[in-house]
């Protein structure tokens, strides 16, 4: 039997939505919220009244690209944490009202979960088990995927996320927001051995980011004291040295989960997989290790209805479906 998903993706400050049809994503829609660029980082309450704005019109454009009618949709797949409240709520809203108008299915997914079965759009496949660094805005994770429904995380951030510490460390720059992907920018022509920055100490497959920040604070603070240009003149080595540092502390947990659970199968994904030097190191511990690595297309690495769509193929298929009663879950973990 065919069945046709409409997915969306309503968690931060991309509004997306895509079509899924038999596995197989036909569109990917997303409308970035630019508003938030003035203000540094996401404002939560612009980010739902965005959300409002501009979900039905990217909900019809996916529609029409895909040649279909609601009425042709056999589920619908939407976001339902982890995330903000309020942007949560506009599309866990839109996909009950429209499941109940239509008797169809409702699929409630985990943002990182679906971040992990964002390897799953397209070819190349990862073969289970395999490892996922997931690294976001909001999270840094291990996970063990062992089949597409049955994941656990087994290393996790205890305090800010990694791309919390390139947005923070951005905005320190003065570079603007989001951070990650102008300190990628910058680093390409930086030189990343120039500073060293301290890495934290944290046991086991966990990790902390908050300390980094601070000391990347405390630097530019006592470069600045002594030449008020120190800065702009070492822009460049400045985030290559944090991109470096960041890195090689999310890669030295990696290598050990690596060694620990037995397995050289390896991927990255979320928001900050997009960065070029986490991409390139991934290759060349690689070709160290003998991992076999897998690293998502640009598109899928950042926020997407694509994943949220395939992450409801999956679920579908294994008959979890979820209730009218579901609520938004910011804190959701799995
Ligand atoms: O997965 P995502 O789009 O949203 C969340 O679920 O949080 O991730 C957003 C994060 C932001 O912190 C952003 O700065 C970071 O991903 N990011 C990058 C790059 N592109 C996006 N970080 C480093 N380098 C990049 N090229
Ligand atoms: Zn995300």
């Amino acid at each position: 039997m065919s069945t046709t998903i409409l997915g969306i993706e309503s968690s931060c400050d991309e509004t997306a939505a895509a079509v899924c049809k038999d596995g197989k994503i036909i569109n990917n829609i997303i409308a970035t919220q630019s508003i938030h660029e003035s203000y540094g980082g996401v404002v939560p309450e612009l980010a739902s009244r965005a959300h409002q704005k501009n979900l039905i019109p990217v909900i019809n454009e996916a529609l029409v690209a895909a040649d279909i009618k609601m009425s042709d949709l056999d589920a619908i797949a939407y976001t339902q944490g982890p995330g903000l409240l309020g942007a949560l709520l506009v599309g866990s809203s839109f996909a009950k009202t429209a499941a109940m108008a239509l008797g169809i299915p409702i699929i409630p997914i985990n943002h990182m979960q679906a971040h992990v079965l964002a390897h799953f759009i397209e070819d190349p496949m990862p073969e289970f088990p395999f490892l996922c660094l997931t690294v976001s805005g909001g999270h840094t994770q291990i996970v063990r995927v062992n089949s597409h429904l049955d994941m656990s995380i087994i290393g996790q951030s205890k305090d800010d996320a990694v791309g919390e510490a390139f947005d923070k460390c951005a905005k320190l720059l003065g570079v603007g927001y989001p951070g990650g992907p102008k300190i990628d920018q910058l680093a390409k022509t930086g030189d990343a051995k120039r500073f060293t920055f301290p890495h934290s100490d944290i046991p086991d497959l966990d990790y902390s980011f908050s300390g980094i920040k601070t000391a990347f604070m405390y630097f530019l603070r006592d470069g600045m004291k002594k030449n008020d240009q120190f800065i702009n003149e070492n822009i460049n080595d400045l985030a290559a040295s944090l991109q470096g540092t960041l890195i090689d502390m999310l890669f030295v947990k990696l290598k050990l989960a690596a060694k620990r659970e037995k397995i050289k199968n390896i991927a990255i994904a979320g928001g900050v997989s997009a960065n070029s030097g986490l991409r390139n190191r991934l290759l060349s511990d690689a070709d160290k290790y003998g991992w076999k690595v897998f690293i998502p297309k640009f598109e899928y690495c950042t926020d997407n209805a694509a994943m949220i769509a395939t992450a409801g193929y999956y679920h579908l298929k294994a008959g979890k479906t979820g209730t009218l009663r579901d609520s938004p879950q910011p804190r959701m973990s799995f």
